[in-house]
């Protein structure tokens, strides 16, 4: 298991680059009581991201990690870690952050980091999933959320939703389609994870059903 303490409401680290949409759900299912975590902190590699200023509405702790002002990339994922080490994350989530992390990352993190993609994995990782989609004409596509590992979206897999592709779609329709089930799918995963209900079997990931 990897958490489910009675009466603890895990610690919750995300991290975001840009819009902030999926960032707005967990903070959204949190404060109706749909999703009991505490978000701790909210950081991302773009000073402007509009995440940060979502999470400094609602008094979460938000800061910028802009690349620029490391002098490598390990100092500034070490700066990152340091920062919810602090906080005392128990998962981090990435929710939008299009960096990849690398190995030092993840194992220096201590807890376990979880990833949002709008594709059905492992269809159509790395950027521009949702155009990869279209361009090879899948009746089908979704999201994905899946365990962080060093690859590019190549985590074991924890929970996926698919919705249909029409013909007359663009990028823009059917991205916003996924958007909506990702909405959903994000803090759904981070519900099964704080409750406990989330277990590893080499790739395989292994859920708990609610009674
Ligand atoms: C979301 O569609 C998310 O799945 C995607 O970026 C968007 C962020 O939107 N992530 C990736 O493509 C990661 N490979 P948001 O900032 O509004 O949450």
């Amino acid at each position: 298991m990897l958490s489910g303490k009675k009466d603890h409401l895990m610690k919750v680290g995300v991290l975001a680059s840009g819009r902030g949409s999926n960032l707005q759900a967990l903070i959204d299912a949190v404060k109706t009581g749909r999703l009991p975590v505490k978000i701790i902190g909210v950081g991302s590699d773009t000073a402007d991201a509009a995440a940060l200023a979502r999470a400094a509405n609602e008094s979460i702790p938000a800061r910028a990690f802009p690349p620029a002002l490391f002098s490598s990339r390990l100092d500034q994922e070490r700066s990152i870690l340091f920062w919810f080490e602090e906080l005392e994350a128990e998962l981090l989530v990435l929710a939008g952050y299009m960096r990849l992390l690398s190995e030092h990352f993840i194992r220096g993190a201590g807890c376990p980091i979880i990833n949002i993609h709008p594709a059905l994995l492992p269809s159509f990782p790395g950027l521009h999933a949702q155009r990869q989609a279209l361009n090879a004409g899948v009746r089908y596509s979704g999201c994905t959320v899946h365990f962080v590992d060093a690859g590019l979206d190549t985590g074991p897999i924890i929970l996926q939703q698919t919705v249909p592709v029409y013909e007359e779609d663009t990028e823009e329709s059917l991205s916003e389609r996924i958007l909506r089930e990702e909405h959903l799918l994000l803090p759904e995963a981070v519900r099964l994870i704080a409750a406990g209900k989330v277990r590893h079997n080499g790739r395989k990931v292994l859920i708990e059903r609610d009674a």
